[in-house]
């Protein structure tokens, strides 16, 4: 079936649907997104992710596109149109479309929104899962902002790729000998008192939605969260390793660079958090 796309107010064949090549976004990197699971039709983290998409666009000064109800209802338009329960949701808005200039455009142009959708299948992500994952390491390039969701991602494009190269499915950024995170998810340890270790909610790292509700989970499960810099020997010598986003939610991590973790298997406690986490956001989830 013909995958759709929706672009500034209109449905479209997604190999059709197209953006002017004034859009900033297309420029300058000048644009945030988003990325929402959808599980049997139900969004997952979406207060979260809403919240996110709302701080992204202010600390960018980019004008909210529409409203939340609105983006709601184009979602929905927009799982329906491409017969889709479970999904992942990508949404991208942009400053908008302007003659090219660096500075922002002094009579501000209507901003840009674009939305995609593609399958999502929970049960094959869980057998990846059960296997566990490799990761390369990679120095953490980013600017000083990454806190901010934008499309400028040139540093995790590179990454990511040399991890595909490497035949791992993500890059563990390091600035110094610190771990910030992954190329596109959270990294978190398991330290050798059993302690959940993951960098704190700075400038340096994407506050990521997943990350927060795994805090609830932990909590919920007794298990001591500590958010404090881990460092790449810290790493090698966790009893545990896995990483958090809404693509991978909590997936075990069984090799950083060229060194097993914890005997080069999942981890019980990262096993733990991914059901939690399932069990938690499937209680929780909203319909869309
Ligand atoms: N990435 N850190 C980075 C750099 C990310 O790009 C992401 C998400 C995360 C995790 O955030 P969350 O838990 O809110 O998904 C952390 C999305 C999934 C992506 O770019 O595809």
């Amino acid at each position: 079936m013909a995958r759709t796309a929706y672009v500034n107010g209109r449905f479209a064949p997604i190999g059709a649907a197209t953006v002017p090549v004034e859009d900033r976004g297309y420029q300058f990197a000048d644009g945030v997104y988003e990325v929402l699971l959808v599980v049997d039709g139900m969004l997952w983290d979406a207060q979260g992710h809403f919240a996110r998409w709302r701080r992204s666009l202010s600390e960018l000064a980019i004008p909210l596109p529409m409203s939340e109800a609105s983006m709601r209802l184009v979602v929905r338009k927009l799982l329906r149109r491409n017969r889709l329960r479970n999904a992942l949701v990508y949404m991208q808005a942009t400053r908008g479309v302007a003659p090219r200039n660096h500075a922002f455009p002094v009579r501000p142009p209507a901003p840009s929104i674009v939305m995609t959708a593609r399958p999502f299948d929970l049960p094959s992500a869980n057998r990846k899962a059960e296997k566990g994952v490799r990761v390369i390491l990679a120095e953490d390039i980013r600017w000083g902002r990454v806190d901010i969701k934008t499309v400028s991602l040139l540093p995790n494009v590179l990454a990511k790729d040399a991890a595909r190269r490497a035949g791992a499915i993500e890059a563990w950024l390091h600035r110094g000998r610190v771990v910030t995170e992954g190329a596109s998810s959270n990294a978190w340890i398991v330290d050798p008192d059993g302690a959940l270790v993951t960098h704190p909610k700075t400038n340096e790292i994407l506050g990521g939605i997943t990350r927060e509700s795994v805090m609830a989970c932990a909590e919920e499960l007794q298990m001591k969260v500590i958010e404090r810099p881990f460092t790449l020997e810290e790493a090698s010598a966790a009893r545990e390793a896995f990483i958090t986003s809404a693509t991978n939610l909590v997936t075990p991590v069984v090799t950083i660079g060229d060194r097993a973790v914890g005997g080069g298997a999942p981890g019980d406690v990262a096993l733990r958090l991914r059901r939690a986490y399932i069990d938690r956001s499937a209680r929780l989830a909203a319909a869309v």
